[in-house]
């Protein structure tokens, strides 16, 4: 069934804008983000490490925290004041939501909650401001990734997923459903203007599959490939280069020491004309995934971050998909 996006929601969300990962090694993932995939250290301490894109003027679009076990913490969005946080709480409270006031370093007013689904959340209205490097072009490496974009979470339930963000004001700009139905297997969701912040695809979850950088431009994606095997990166890379069909944007997925996955693709086209409709692709179209370029392997399919104490559930949808596996003849 098609979701239908609340225009006056409880709360002003405004954009993805931070994810938080545990690791088993800091150094080892630093090092990862900072010379394979390009990001800016922004700040190191002993159990944190705060990175952010070239262009981002935010203190971190990205925080590592040492764990014993690699696990996705929080997948973070920005509203656009204090009094949205406030909003927010009331919300949750009124609704039966699990959430939780937090004090964060650098951040100011921050929410975490639970969505229905069991993806977990933190909001916040501001962050500590620090210079864009946008022009410091002497230190883009690798991807040189420019801004945390989207989150892509496999569900066991897209439906309840979908109807619950665009109660909250998203916008499904492109989705996948059963052939010749309305039943949903894939949804992309946007609130800043783009066709994605929050994506939840059918499958064992919740699990964070990946959270994306948008890149200069496609030769970036090249280059960051070209990086990744130079560093002994390159069996790391589990999906592309390629060129999606849903969001027409070129991409390169690649799994970082602890096995999570960044996604650094060459943007998007904007989604903000509200009479615009949502862009539908059966299940069954290979050309949904890729336009060109190989499908996707079996790990890129079947393989995600869980949240801490989050049960995993099996998909209510039973999907088969076509891995690159399948198309080469490996079994
Ligand atoms: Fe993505």
């Amino acid at each position: 069934m098609l979701p239908t996006t609340n225009h006056n929601p409880a709360f002003n969300l405004t954009r993805a804008s931070h994810v938080s990962l545990s690791v088993t090694d800091l150094e080892r993932s630093r090092d990862f983000y900072r010379d394979v995939a390009g990001l800016v250290v922004t700040r190191e301490t002993d159990n944190a490490i705060y990175l952010r894109g070239l262009e981002e003027a935010s203190h971190h679009s990205l925080v590592l925290e040492l764990a014993k076990e690699a696990k996705a913490l929080y997948i973070g969005l920005r509203v656009r004041t204090d009094d949205d946080i406030t909003a927010a709480e009331k919300f949750f409270k009124e609704n039966n939501i699990e959430h939780r006031r937090v004090e964060k370093d650098y951040q100011g007013p921050t929410l975490q909650f639970r969505d229905p689904v069991g993806t977990w959340m933190e909001l916040t209205s501001s962050m500590d401001v620090v210079d864009r490097k946008m022009q410091q072009f002497n230190e883009f490496v690798a991807g040189a990734p420019q801004r945390l974009d989207h989150y892509q979470v496999v569900t066991y339930d897209v439906q309840t997923a979908t109807d619950f963000w665009t109660g909250l004001g998203m916008r499904m700009s492109e989705y996948t459903a059963k052939d010749g139905t309305d039943e949903l297997w894939g949804t992309w969701m946007e609130v800043k203007g783009n066709t994605h912040d929050l994506v939840f695809t059918n499958g064992r979850g919740p699990r964070l599959h990946h959270f994306a950088y948008a890149v200069p431009d496609g030769a970036s994606l090249i280059h960051a490939a070209d990086v990744a095997g130079a560093l002994g990166f390159g069996d790391e890379i589990d999906r592309g280069p390629g060129r999606h069909g849903i969001s027409n944007a070129l991409f390169l997925y690649l799994r970082d020491p602890d096995q999570h996955r960044i996604e650094l693709f060459n943007t998007h086209y904007q989604f903000i004309d509200l009479e615009t409709p949502p862009i539908r692709w059966d299940v069954s179209n290979p050309r949904r995934a890729q336009l060109w370029g190989m499908p996707a392997s079996r790990r890129w399919f079947f393989e995600a971050s869980e949240f801490p104490g989050e049960e995993v559930h099996e998909p209510l949808l039973q999907a088969n998909p076509d891995t690159l596996e399948d198309y080469l003849g490996i079994h």
